[in-house]
């Protein structure tokens, strides 16, 4: 059997400056997709590196006083460290200024100059040095770059140039006859415009500085930067010296890049290719960018997001999975700080995280950590299976089609189901007449599996919380090395006496820092108001909306005794509350009890979560009381 092989890279990004979180943002996708591709059998070369030469570079070191080369090297140590707490698993890193690199480079220069496709000529045009790109008159926007929107150079110089015009109509058919070369089709068609319009032969070569790889037939040139940066993709895997390596990964599956580059990679880089006859690249993927609260990320505007300093706050993995899930792979997206500790509140800490917690809580308490196998099974049961199964089949279907954020939602809704499917089958109650240990087994049983099935399936999203979740159902290490995605594909994996480990919070609530003076203050413990009369009217009265919820999740604030984070059902929609009863009743308890609450009492920020609502109590001195419906009422019941 043929060995399935995947290569993937990122764009090789400029050392001009320490990378922001649109570098992350790229390269998390990247590590995500060759991840799942491992996960699915594949043998995956996965390619990022720096693109260390050029005009602008050399700048920024003389600006600094310091050599290109102590420069770059610097900065390149910090995408290399960046990487490692990202948790980006490249297979190689590819930088410019290496020796392999050269030495291709020079090589495939000679060899396109040897077939008549370089020749010498005259340069005489605009250059734009923070892109490192050539303009041509009529392509300026208010005499600016129509990229970077800044001054362009004039430059006039002896130079090599690279018949793009002889490709044209050869890399135009091969676009038409080929759909899935450039995606999103948006990019597809722009690129075909573009080179209808014509393409101009390319300038690769300059004279004025020369931080950069020297033309191997005249060492007073350095080669354009473009053309040495696009030919790391072979360089790496051993185009020159490792035949037998780029025989067995190019072509490369992906090239990932931000839609600005995509010209590049899909105009001179498959030009180059096929001077040196060397096959296309199967996908150009042009991803969007990440703005800033709406607004372009800019040095200038401030508004740059340092990535070493959001993974150090709020850990690598919430922040993959807030960029991968928020984000629909090939369109624009936004990040926002209060986004994405929203994200972290709701589906990590709260949907994710407290399933984990309660579910292992649960077999801890019920069953002594034993996850127990039994036959039994019921509608409830049988629904949930039927859900991850779905989810697999959906989730599988998604990623073979690199939409990330539609596979992760997926995930999500069985998580949700397996809440609910709690929340249904009650197994505090269950726990409490021997009869039903069978039961109560089974439905610990499903908790465990699924579980596991999402631990495997957030694999790629997030690769450093997948193997914890492992660890805490009390699967074992080596078996987590040896995953597959078949392995999630049959439900009932885990063997029987599986012992969990204690469960941990993987996920804490992100406490928002602002708290305003006045609203600390729980709302059912507020100060008495003074009031001189003591009667109502009725339309007094007929202002509070009062109504039954069901109790849905329960469990304790973190370093605050009396207080209780509750998740109440009230038939329309879920709302949080902080309650501070937590000095009369466990949080278990409380699970699927109906109680009565204010639903329209002003939100209340308390630890820094907002509660909307207030449930009634009822106390003496030493008692309290939650206020319970003597008949069962469906949640949203008015109390009148
Ligand atoms: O262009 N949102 O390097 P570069 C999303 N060296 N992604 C972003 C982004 C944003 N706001 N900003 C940057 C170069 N990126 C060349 C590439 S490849 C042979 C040579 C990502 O450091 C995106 O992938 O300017 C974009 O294409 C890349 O960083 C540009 O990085």
């Amino acid at each position: 059997m043929t060995e399935k092989t995947f290569y993937i890279s990122t764009p090789i990004y400029y050392p001009s400056n320490k990378l922001h979180i649109g570098h992350a943002y790229c390269t998390t996708i990247a590590d995500t997709i060759a991840r799942y591709k491992r996960l699915t059998g594949y043998d995956v070369f996965f390619l990022t590196g720096s693109d260390e030469h050029g005009q602008k570079i050399q700048r920024s070191a003389e600006e600094k006083g310091v050599s290109p080369q102590a420069y770059v090297d610097e900065i390149v140590d910090s995408f290399q460290k960046l990487w490692v707490s990202l948790n980006i698993s490249n297979d190689d890193f590819i930088r410019t200024t290496e020796e392999r690199h050269h030495k291709l480079v020079q090589h495939i220069f000679q060899k396109i100059y040897d077939k008549g496709d370089i020749y010498k000529s005259t340069y005489k045009g605009l250059y734009c040095t923070p892109c490192e790109t050539f303009w041509l008159d009529r392509q300026l926007v208010d005499n600016k770059c129509p990229d970077c929107k800044r001054p362009v150079e004039l430059v006039e110089e002896e130079s090599y140039f690279f018949k793009l015009s002889k490709y044209q109509d050869r890399l135009l058919k091969h676009i038409e006859d080929n759909p899935d070369f450039i995606v999103p089709a948006s990019r597809r068609n722009e690129m075909i415009n573009f080179i209808k319009s014509g393409l101009e032969d390319l300038c690769i070569s300059r004279t004025t500085f020369d931080w950069g790889i020297k033309v191997p037939i005249d060492h007073k040139h350095v080669i354009y930067v473009w053309f040495d940066a696009l030919s790391n993709y072979i360089t790496a895997p051993g185009y020159l010296d490792n035949k037998e390596n780029f025989a067995k990964y190019w072509p490369a599956d992906i090239h990932l890049v931000g839609k600005e580059i995509v010209r590049f990679h899909a105009i001179i880089w498959p030009i180059i290719l096929m001077a040196l006859d060397v096959e296309l690249p199967k996908q150009i993927y042009g991803h969007g960018w990440l703005v800033i609260e709406g607004d372009k990320m800019s040095k200038s505007k401030g508004n740059v997001i340092d990535p070493v300093l959001l993974i150090e706050e709020f850990g690598a993995d919430s922040i993959r999975y807030f960029l991968l899930r928020e984000i629909t792979l090939g369109q624009d997206g936004n990040f926002s700080r209060d986004a994405l500790i929203n994200r972290i509140n709701s589906d990590l800490a709260n949907d994710l995280g407290n399933l984990l917690h309660r579910s292992l809580s649960m077999i801890a308490k019920f069953n002594n950590g034993i996850i127990e196998k039994s036959g039994v099974t019921d509608e409830i049961d049988k629904s949930l299976l039927q859900l991850a199964e779905s989810t697999i089949a959906n989730y599988e279907s998604f990623m073979d089609k690199n939409e990330l954020n539609s596979a992760i939602k997926e995930v999500w809704s069985l998580i949700s189901r397996a809440n609910k499917y709690i929340d249904e089958t009650m197994p505090w109650a269950l726990a409490k007449n021997p009869e039903n240990k069978e039961r109560l087994n089974t439905v610990l049983y499903n908790l465990a599996e699924t579980l596991r099935i999402v631990a495997v399936l957030i694999y790629p999203f997030m690769p450093s919380t997948s193997p914890k979740i492992w660890n805490q159902i009390g699967l074992s290490e080596d078996d987590f090395n040896k995953i597959t995605f078949e392995d999630v594909k049959t439900f009932g994996k885990i063997p029987q006496n599986t012992k969990v480990n204690s469960p941990e919070q993987i996920f804490p609530r992100i406490l928002v820092q602002e708290e305003p003076e006045e609203t600390k203050e729980q709302p059912n413990t507020q100060k008495e108001e003074v009031v001189e009369e003591n009667l109502i009217t009725i339309d007094d009265f007929a202002k509070v909306d009062l109504r039954v919820v069901k109790v849905l999740e329960a469990k304790k604030v973190e370093k605050a005794d009396k207080l209780l984070l509750l998740k109440v059902d009230l038939g329309t929609e879920q709302r949080e509350i902080i309650s501070g009863i937590a000095k009369h009743y466990e949080p278990d308890e409380l699970i699927g009890k109906n109680v009565v609450m204010v639903v329209n009492l002003k939100p209340a920020k308390i630890r820094g979560i907002v509660s909307r609502g207030m449930v009634l109590a009822a106390s003496n001195e030493d008692t309290l009381s939650l206020i319970e419906p003597l008949k069962e009422l469906p949640p949203g019941s008015k109390v009148k």
